[in-house]
Parts: structure tokens; sequence; C-alpha cells
């Protein structure tokens, strides 16, 4: 069986947050089950120059947008087997970093047309087109590919041609919403244009377009299937989505974690490395050393060490932490480090505490994926107090390294982390610190907790224990969407036999 897996990021060639992980992770892990896998991406300036040897495959032309675009398709290699098709059209992607926003972070002008043109040239590869993508089912991934389910079904009227397509919900709060106009410029169908299609509210919503068209649509995790089946959660699509939960055509498979890349007994960005079996207390201990030596700061090694990683928007509940933390340092000796980027008033706020709490808040405003591993490997605790989470990876990624975390009772968070208590940790299963409700007060306790276990060596080296020996990899998380292609594949073949396909 062959997926072609559309995506708009993917680690190591271009990566913003947790998308960019899972391309990566769950097409390889698929390749070792024995499916073929060819991902497809735009050819983004700095991915191309990443993505080593490419060759031009195949061009053609898409029109939009009163524009004909001259596309070139290169391949090459991903991974071990895993094929990648960059979609190069220079006037949309040969521009510099990050892949979705300008050098002041502001969104690009003209993301409408460039992930629209991108999902018209991933629509017309699966569909055949320079004969260089195989697709028995295409997989396609957040709004900058969620128009493909569509596209596939304008370009193709023949449906024993057409691919079942899968649509992953990474993250509802971003839609992909544009004016009527651009709609119009794509030259899609005018009967699209209605509520339940592709009109939201006024606009045109790429989002929607996939949770419509999609033959299956699945989102990160089991609890996050449930909050967006509901508000505030579903952003104004809960009743589309609570349908296609009706009729199985919704479901939450949880993310796994790649562990060629986020293994702390391997982790090449570690100075010292570690297992659940061995030098976990010592090693981590070094690491923390390491971790303070880089950002400079004399704080005590014996003090706790409390970590965020991420990116700095409302999701993340940067604001509750804002709110909380001078309160912790008054009261406590722990110290706390902050690595991400992301909104100027939260990247602000963080620089003003960290001159007001010299040595107390450790600050790197910037993205550097080596630190995000040092931070997991070096710090005690790590806290993900995020408002809501489609699945997040950092709270499992800091259960495989032995970094307790702290996160608020929310969708995937929920799914993965097991709070300690007193009946957890005398069964075994207490994996870090839950709170609820979403409050200053809840996260201040789950903290207080928290450290207070950590002052109990032996009980906090349990607690550590049972975190890393979870297993959360990808072989695990793969399983069920290759059941789901199966599935998809089969139910098209019986379709057609049957006739019953439109
Ligand atoms: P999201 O996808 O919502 O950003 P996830 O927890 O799923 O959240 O994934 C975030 C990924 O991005 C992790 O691999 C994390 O380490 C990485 N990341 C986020 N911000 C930074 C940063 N500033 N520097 C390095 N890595 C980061
Ligand atoms: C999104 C979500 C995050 C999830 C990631 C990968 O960015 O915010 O929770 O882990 O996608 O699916």
């Amino acid at each position: 069986m062959d997926i072609l897996f559309v995506t708009s990021e993917i680690y190591p060639l271009i990566k913003t947050g947790g998308l960019g992980d899972v391309a990566h992770g769950l097409p390889l892990a698929l390749r070792r089950h024995g499916l073929g896998v060819q991902v497809v991406l735009p050819a983004y300036r700095d991915a191309l120059a990443r993505a080593g040897e490419v060759r031009a495959v195949a061009r053609f032309t898409v029109t939009a947008c009163g524009r004909e675009y001259a596309v070139t398709i290169r391949a090459g290699e991903l991974a071990a087997g895993v094929g990648l098709l960059l979609v190069d059209i220079p006037p949309l992607f040969d521009r510099p970093g990050n892949p979705y926003l300008d050098a002041d972070g502001n969104d690009w002008w003209d993301n409408g047309e460039r992930f629209g043109v991108f999902a018209m040239a991933a629509a017309r590869l699966a569909l055949g087109e320079g004969a260089v993508a195989r697709a028995d089912v295409v997989h396609c991934n957040d709004w900058q590919s969620a128009l493909v389910p569509a596209l596939l079904q304008q370009y193709c009227a023949d449906a024993a041609r057409r691919p079942p397509s899968v649509f992953t919900i990474h993250n509802l709060s971003y839609g992909g919403h544009f004016p009527y106009e651009l709609f119009a410029a794509l030259g899609l169908p005018s009967a699209w244009w209605h509520f339940s299609k592709m009109e939201f509210y006024g606009a045109f919503s790429m989002l929607k377009g996939g949770i419509v068209f999609a033959d299956h649509v699945t989102t990160v995790s089991p609890g996050y299937v449930e909050e967006i089946c509901r508000e505030p959660g579903g952003f104004g699509l809960h009743s589309i989505l609570s349908q296609r939960r009706a009729a199985g055509t919704l479901s939450g498979i949880l993310n796994g974690i790649d562990t060629s890349v986020w293994n702390p007994a391997r982790d090449p960005h570690l100075p010292y490395r570690y297992s659940v079996k061995r030098g976990r207390v010592a090693q981590k201990r070094r690491n923390k050393q390491q971790l303070l030596r880089q950002l400079g700061s004399g704080v005590a090694e014996d003090a706790p060490l409390l970590g965020f990683v991420g990116r700095l928007v409302e999701q993340k509940g940067i604001d509750l932490l804002l709110e909380i933390l001078p309160a912790l340092f008054d009261s406590s000796t722990a110290n706390v480090v902050v690595v991400g980027c992301g909104m100027r008033q939260f990247e602000r706020q963080l620089q003003a505490l960290a001159r007001a709490y010299p040595g107390r808040l450790l600050l790197y405003i910037g993205y550097r994926e080596e630190l995000a591993h040092l931070v997991e490997g070096g710090c005690d605790i790590f806290l993900m107090p995020s408002r809501f989470e489609p699945c997040g990876l950092n709270q499992m990624y800091s259960l495989a390294y032995g970094t307790p975390p702290v996160v608020h009772a929310t969708g995937g968070l929920k799914d993965t982390v097991v709070d300690t208590t007193t009946a957890t940790l005398a069964d075994g299963s207490a994996t870090g610190f839950v709170f609820a409700p979403f409050t200053a007060t809840a996260l201040r306790d789950a903290i207080e907790r928290a450290l207070a276990l950590y002052a109990r060596p032996r009980r906090w080296q349990q607690v550590q224990k049972n975190g890393m020996q979870c297993d959360f990899s990808w072989e695990n998380s793969a399983r069920p969407y290759i059941e789901l292609y199966r599935r998809l594949r089969r139910e098209h073949h019986e379709a057609i036999r049957s006739g019953r396909h439109d």
C-alpha cells in the first residue's frame, strides 16, 4: 500500500512545531511497517537547501489567481526508503525562514494563494500527474493541505480513479480562513460556497473543506476529539465535527514520539546520555550543569530547575505561567528555563520578568532544536500549562527523558500524563502532575506538589522511572493509521464494485 503524505513542514528540513515532528515520525514508522510512503512538501528555500540530493522528476503548470504557475517536482529521499517530493514554485516558496511568516512575524500576505496552489499541485500528483507519486491513500494535514480531498473530487469525476483521503487536524485553532475572492480565484466550484461545504461565517475556510470532503478525519488524541465536538474547543465547527463522529468518520489517534530523535540514551544533543536503567540520576544532573552553563547562569545546581519549551502563544498557557512566576520565585528556590518564540507581547513580558529575577528566570527567545533537547535532558520538572493541547509532544518527550511534566488536564496532555496521588504512587502509574481548572491557583498547587515530591528523592525517582517506561513510540501509534488506510481501501473497492460511488 502506498501513502502520499502531504504536509507543510517536516523535521529536519523545516519545522515550527509538532506537525514537523509528526510528519517525520509517522512516515518513517509506516515504512518500517512495510508501507510505501512519499511525503509532499513545498520547496521552501531552507527546506530545499537541506534536502540533500534532489532531481527534477516532473513539470506541469497550475492555473490560479489569474496566473500560470510553473511547478517542478523535485524528488529526494527523506530517510531510509521514504520518498520526498518537493513542490517547487519559486514565486510562492523561494523565501527564507519560517514557512508561514515573514521576517516581521506576520503571515505572508499571500498564504492563501501559496497553500491553495500547493494543494492543487499535491492533488494533481495524487492523481498521477507526472507519474511520480503513487497513492493508494492520500493523507493531508492541517489547513495548508486541507483542500486536497476536495480537489481530488473536482479534478477526477471517476471515483474509481480517486484515492481515498485522510485529513488530520493537528490544531483546530488555525483555520486557514480567507476572503471569498480567494475561493473564486482558485476556481473552486461555486456549489462549494455554502455553509455545508467551505463557507464559514462569510469567509472561505480551507480547514472546513478538509473536514467536509475527506473520506476520514482524524485528530491527534482521543481527548481532543471530545473537545472539538463541543464549544469552545470546536472553534465554530463543533456541529459538523459531531456529525462526522456520529457517522464513524472522525477518530482520535494519539501521536507517537520518534525514538530515533527523542531518546535520552542516544540523543546527540545531550552531552550526557542515560536510560531508565543506566545513569539516570547522575547524568541528568550533569546535563543540568551544562544547560545552566549554556544559559550563562550561576544559579545553584541543587535548586530544582523547571523547564518550558514551546511556541509563545495563548494556546500554551504562557499567560498563566507569567502570572505565577513571581510568587514561585519569592516562595521557593526553584529556577525556571523558558525556550520559545512567538507573540511579541509574551516575549517582552518574559524579558521584563527575567530582568526582575536575574538568574532565576533563564530565557532563550528563539528557536533552537538542540536547546529543546537539553532542556528535556537537564531540567528536573517540565512545564506545559496549555490552555488546550490537541496532543502535545513535549510532555511525552519529558516523560521519556525522566523530567516529570506539570500539565493542564486537556486534550492529549490528559491522555498521556497520570497525576501523582497516593493511589497512583502505590500502583506505579504516576508520571506527572495534572491540574484543573485552568487557573493560576491550580497551576501553582500542581507545581508545589511537584516540588514537594522532588524533595523526596526515592519517590521522585519512582515517578521519573514510571514515565521513562511508558511506550509512546510511533511503532504503536502507526498501527491505527494503517488499519484506517486498509479499511478505507476496502470500502473504496467495495463501493466501486457495488456501484455505490458518486
Ligand atoms: P505545537 O505543535 O503546538 O507547537 P508540540 O508539543 O506538539 O506543540 O510540539 C512542539 C515541538 O516544537 C517540539 O518538538 C518542541 O521541542 C519544538 N519547539 C517549539 N518551540 C521551540 C523552540 N523555541 N526551540 C526549539 N524547539 C521548539
Ligand atoms: C499541533 C498541536 C500539538 C500537536 C501537534 C502535532 O501543533 O498544537 O498539540 O502535538 O500539532 O500533532
